[in-house]
């Protein structure tokens, strides 16, 4: 096949990400997580994920390469997560593509890693339609965005205004005492819960606010309230209930806004990407919705849409696949990148 072989790197948080793609197929996704070294924290510490993606980058690289059993000289480019994420987890990456890339005289393609959160699902489904609507939905972001060209025009339409989605996850997780990272704890603990038990506000879903943007920081609040006066009187808490009440209202938000703007912007399908588009009740109340609407739902399986190498390969097979030109030996890593 002529389709571009392309190797990618991710190090934008506390997941060591090397993938391999041959066009829209998936060769190789090797993942090395810090996860575990920062649970004690209570979330992600940024010098222990930039110590850790030090010690994993290499081997990670070689059982990518051992995996997809392809031979690093055969690459038609190196890609590489320039940005947005912490700095110095970031720069690790980045200095990694350019070294491997400047020894095998391959070109290096910087991308962006919430476009590459998009492109992944091309992995699963094959080719995006453009434009594309995506809500991508992780710890580290909460964005709408309309994607003309995924390489290249990625248009911002909303995004939170305060804490990520996935955050709120992790930060009430915390309150309910099931640890970290937060989301996957309470997606477990929902499913025995009712998510009617209790109302919990909706963020900037008033006729007057921003209609694209969101909120989750008065949601976050108002669980932790309602979990300390019940044990103010001493009662029980309902760790289902809450669960299930906290996690309908972020997916009530989340679902309502994205097909929101898939209507207003004439856009028939919709894309979720990033940690939280893992969630059991987040697919299903988008799939419903979806229907209803007559908009067509693309999620990538829950490995795809954590952070990982794979995503980032495909975006810079598909930069070759369409001659976008490659970066230059000094792209920075961009702690604050734009799409
Ligand atoms: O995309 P990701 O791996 O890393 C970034 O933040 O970029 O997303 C991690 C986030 C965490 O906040 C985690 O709690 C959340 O995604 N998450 C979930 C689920 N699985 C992971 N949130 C809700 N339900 C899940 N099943
Ligand atoms: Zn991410």
């Amino acid at each position: 096949a002529d389709e571009p072989l392309v190797l990618g790197i991710e190090t934008s948080c506390d997941e060591t990400g090397v993938g391999i793609v041959r066009g829209h197929t998936l060769l190789a996704d090797a993942v090395a997580s810090s996860v575990d070294e920062h649970a004690r924290f209570g979330g992600v510490v940024p010098e222990v994920a930039s110590r850790a993606h030090l010690e994993a980058m290499v081997p990670t690289i070689q059982r990518a390469l051992k995996e997809a059993g392809v031979a690093a000289s055969d690459l038609d480019g190196i890609a590489v997560t320039a940005g947005p994420g912490l700095a110095g987890a970031l720069l690790v990456g980045v200095s990694a593509a350019k070294a491997y890339a400047y020894a095998l005289g391959k070109p290096l393609y910087g991308v962006n890693h919430l476009a590459s959160h998009i492109c992944v699902d091309q992995l699963e489904h094959g080719p995006l339609p453009e434009p594309t609507m995506a809500l991508l939905v992780s710890g580290g972001h909460s964005s709408l965005l309309l994607a003309p060209d995924i390489t290249g025009d990625v248009r911002p339409l909303g995004s939170t205004i305060d804490d990520a989605a996935g955050e709120a996850f992790d930060k009430v997780a915390r309150v309910l005492g099931l640890g970290f990272p937060g989301g996957p704890a309470i997606d477990r603990a929902a499913r025995e819960g009712d998510p009617a038990a209790i109302r919990f506000p909706r963020g900037l879903t008033g006729s007057r606010d921003p209609i694209y943007d969101f909120s989750f920081s008065g949601l976050k609040t108002a669980v932790a309230r309602w979990i300390e006066s019940k044990r103010r009187e001493g009662v029980e808490v309902p760790v289902a209930d809450v669960s299930a009440s906290f996690q309908e209202a972020v997916v009530d938000v989340l679902t309502r806004k994205a097909i929101r703007a898939c209507k207003d912007n004439g856009v028939d399908h919709l894309m979720i990407g990033g940690g939280v588009a893992a969630n059991t009740r987040l697919r299903s109340l988008a799939q419903e919705r979806c229907e209803d609407a007559g908009i067509l739902l693309r999620v990538p399986r829950p490995k795809l849409c954590t952070d990982n190498g794979a995503m980032v390969a495909a975006l810079g097979a598909e930069m070759v696949a369409r001659g976008r030109p490659s970066s230059t030996w000094d792209l920075p890593a961009d702690s604050s990148l734009q799409v």
